[in-house]
């Protein structure tokens, strides 16, 4: 297993359509490895494989306290979403920021898991919120794209002042 460096907005790659998983082979089941490794290392509650500069549809979750209830999705479709609900938000690749954002509530999605088989998952709450901030990232989406072009404005400004003059910022709210 290897940690990852984590690709940051607004790298352009991060932009980039994930292709689908043709065949769950060794190559992906390290994938999958390296990306719980970099998750919990972060630390995070889900990643992307876009996060880390790999353009296939795999993503990994764990919304647990005690970080033992991993969840990996490969090529996942959401089958039926319903409501509506609001989180603050972040992200491993927009460190230091959070923002509301609007999703579903509740969703059914149906992916592979590392040895190849369907299977679905019916999520709300936080796991539907970082499930659905995932598959995003998967179609090169980040959640700074909901906020307003002031807000985003702002944002790269910070960032790039951030970058010149490194500054410890502690992670108010776990990061998606
Ligand atoms: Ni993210």
């Amino acid at each position: 297993m290897a940690r990852l460096p984590i690709l940051e907005y607004p790298d352009p790659r991060l932009r980039t359509k994930a292709a689908p998983v043709v065949v769950c082979d060794a190559a992906i089941r390290t994938l999958v490895a390296d990306l719980f490794e970099t998750m919990y290392a972060a630390p995070g509650i889900g990643l992307a494989a876009s996060q880390v500069d790999v353009h296939r549809r795999v993503l990994v979750v764990d919304v647990s306290e005690e970080r033992n209830q991993g969840v990996c999705l490969i090529n996942p479709e959401i089958m039926h979403a319903e409501g509506t609900t609001t989180y603050e938000e972040g992200c491993l690749s927009v460190p230091g920021f959070y923002d509301e954002v609007e999703r579903a509530e509740k969703i059914k999605v149906r992916a592979l898991n590392p040895e190849g088989d369907n299977f679905e998952l019916e999520a709300e709450g936080i796991l539907a919120i970082c499930i659905q901030h995932e598959m995003d990232h998967l179609d090169g989406k980040l959640f700074v794209d909901y906020l307003s072009e002031l807000k985003r404005g702002r944002l790269r400004k910070r960032l790039l002042k951030q970058r010149r003059q490194p500054s410890v910022e502690d992670a108010r709210v776990p990061s998606l």
